[in-house]
């Protein structure tokens, strides 16, 4: 009903605008008046967690996505290896895995077939399993051996947007706290990104505010067969994630590249007019990653392409190759995922609308894949 979606045409639109405060919900309690983080609540010992040797996420879909960008964090702030595995891929080969490896499952509904599989999989081996759910109680967790809940709240639509936003913030508290515990050189960046990730839910509410200029793109596009999605580092997950969106939503031939891959093939996709979203990645931090990503903005619309740019507040160097240009506000690099994913969101769900998409249950999907 009208009601239960809060005013809004759809719940993934009024799943969108809930952002802010599933991010804010997600870490209340999770930091220390000291700015240290408490997370008593994962029931493995810290003396546990200084032995793990090796990280393994496994995931399917949107939360799959969820786990590469956890990789860049958890490899950068703890120094233990990290793979990331689509779960449908993990439990049929031969994964090697002991007491010392950590699974991290990752699923909104904590139902889903393939990822119960693979933590089952993995506790037969040893491994610790802790899950990172946004539904109590639901039959992953109970099967893991530790839970981090997302605090996202129901999420209605099948098209996953505020679980995905919440999921990162779990894995960031995850990295963070990984690397709290075993202490690492980087002791003094993780406390300054514990307190740009307590902030950051304003971050996500201000890009909300922004979005009217992504909606009117969005509708110019609708009549397109293709939209590219380029990025690198952790803007190669959200290309991946902006594609995933466009096909669920607006049944679109859509696909995710990393930037530096360009030369190996997707740029031979380029034509006259094709729309590319190109994740910029921040000038300050990565200037060498920035610099090249530019260059491949260059290069693309030098072959025809519609450049759809979404760069950093005040990144100026993108201006001269940006048809379209989307504001985000400046994060610390590994927290640019969550404000560089909302407008691919919005986006998407602008042009499901104006394909005459059912947003909400999109043909042929299934909100939670209880089935192999
Ligand atoms: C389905 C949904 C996706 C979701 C995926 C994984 O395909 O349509 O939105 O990302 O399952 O679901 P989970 O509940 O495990 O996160």
């Amino acid at each position: 009903s009208a009601a239960e979606k809060g005013g809004y045409d759809y719940f993934m639109l009024k799943e969108i605008a809930e952002q802010p405060k599933a991010v804010a919900d997600t870490l209340l309690g999770r930091i220390d008046p000291s700015g240290s983080l408490t997370l008593d609540e994962v029931r493995i010992a810290p003396s546990e967690l200084r032995e793990v040797d090796k990280v393994v996420i496994v995931a399917c879909g949107t939360a799959f996505h969820a786990g590469l960008i956890a990789k860049y964090a958890i490899e950068h702030w703890t120094r233990i290896p990290c793979e990331v595995e689509l779960a449908s891929e993990f439990r049929y080969r031969d994964p090697i895995l002991d007491g010392r490896s950590l699974v991290i499952a990752i699923s909104q509904s904590g139902e889903t077939m393939d990822t119960l599989m693979a933590l089952r999989h993995a506790r037969e081996q040893g491994s610790k399993v802790l899950a990172i759910c946004n539904t109590n109680g639901s039959t992953i967790p109970r099967e893991s051996d530790a839970v981090l809940y997302t605090h996202a709240g129901p999420e209605v639509a099948v098209a996953s947007t505020k679980a995905f936003l919440t999921q990162l913030v779990a894995c960031y508290l995850v990295a963070l706290y990984l690397g709290q515990v075993r202490g690492t050189k980087w002791g003094d960046e993780i406390q300054a990104v514990i307190k740009d990730l307590s902030r950051i839910s304003e971050d996500v509410e201000r890009v909300l505010e922004t979005m009217e200029p992504v909606r009117a793109l969005a509708r110019t596009l609708a009549s397109k067969n293709t939209v590219l999605f380029l990025g690198r580092h952790v803007g190669y997950p959200v290309a991946l994630e902006g594609a995933l969106k466009l096909k669920e939503l607006a049944y679109m031939h859509a696909e995710g590249f990393a930037a530096g891959e360009l030369k190996h093939g997707p740029i031979a996709l380029i034509e006259e007019d094709v729309p590319v979203v190109v994740v910029v990645p921040s000038p300050r931090a990565r200037s060498v990653l920035h610099d090249k990503i530019v260059s491949n903005i260059q290069e693309i619309r030098a072959r025809g392409a519609r450049t759809i740019v979404i760069a950093e507040e005040g990144d100026e160097a993108v201006v001269p190759y940006a048809d379209h240009l989307i504001r985000v506000p400046a994060t610390p690099t590994l927290l640019q995922p969550l404000v560089a994913t909302v407008p691919l969101q919005v986006f998407a769900c602008e042009l499901a609308t104006a394909r005459g998409n059912e947003v909400d249950q999109p043909r042929n999907l299934a909100k939670s894949v209880t089935v192999e």
